[in-house]
């Protein structure tokens, strides 16, 4: 099972050319499904997100979204009195979806809140509910693969370029420590890494990705991850936009044990 990883889109201000050799690259790589970590539109305008409704419509395979801090109205009532509105409108009712299949069992959650005890309301947070919700997700799950979607990275990787504070960061970590997920997809720093954490004897594999199509960009290139799953073993590979297309610049290939 293939499962390209897209994040941080920014409808509104992304550049066209990119998402069409994006289109192109998935026309001819064929994953089974698109995963979205979050920053759909720019500015969470209805324009913008009947325009990512649009793009998602044409996609052939299913695609699997979280929303992200820009897809909160910004200096608008609505942010406050309906947040999700506009998203739910136009994106998807569900807002922390799961999705079950043979090899692999996606949960995502939202970290993207209206206001937070900070300064800086681009950041994440993660309640109470939350871990309780992922806690039930993967109770019962027989697939050999454990994924988990998220905007706001858990792990800062080193020379980040964006500082990001994740609220409850910790309960988060025990949260996946406890249900052991695998893999946990991430963006919101327009910032690709692969970084691994060992706890009692299992590894769990954070993913970010770049932003895959705005024009936005901080110290790397437009890229996504294209994530291969086999019974035991995933591959996942970083590409980067290379002039016209997108090319692998890293694997990494992870065996169960
Ligand atoms: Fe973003
Ligand atoms: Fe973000």
């Amino acid at each position: 099972m293939k499962i390209a990883h897209i994040s941080d889109l920014h409808f509104g201000s992304l550049s066209r050319p990119v998402t069409e050799i994006l289109m192109r690259h998935f026309d001819d790589d064929k994953p089974d499904l698109v995963v979205v970590s979050g920053d759909i539109t720019q500015d969470a305008t209805c324009s913008e997100f009947e325009e990512a409704k649009a793009f998602f419509d044409l996609l052939p395979m299913p695609v699997f979204c979280i929303p992200g801090n820009h897809d909160l109205p910004g200096m608008d009532l609505e942010r406050f009195y309906d947040p999700w509105g506009r998203y739910r409108r136009f994106i998807s009712q569900d807002l922390e979806p799961e999705l079950r299949t043979d090899l692999v069992h996606l949960k995502g959650i939202n970290t993207a809140r209206r206001v937070l005890a900070h300064w800086n309301w681009a950041n994440g947070s993660v309640s109470r509910r939350q871990c309780r919700d992922i806690r039930h997700a993967y109770a019962d799950a027989t697939a050999p693969w454990r994924v988990f979607v998220m905007h706001h990275p858990v792990m800062n990787a080193s020379e980040m370029p964006l500082q990001v504070a994740l609220f409850n960061r910790r309960r988060l970590l025990k949260c996946l420590d406890d249900t052991r997920v695998d893999i946990v997809l991430a963006g919101h720093q327009h910032h690709a890494y692969v970084e691994n954490r060992l706890t009692g004897g299992h590894t769990t594999i954070f993913v970010n990705a770049s932003t895959t199509t705005s024009l936005r960009l901080r110290r790397q290139p437009n890229g996504f991850n294209m994530l291969t799953f086999t019974d035991k073993a995933v591959r996942i590979d970083r590409l980067d936009l290379d002039g016209e297309t997108f090319r692998i610049i890293e694997a990494v290939t992870h065996t169960k044990v």
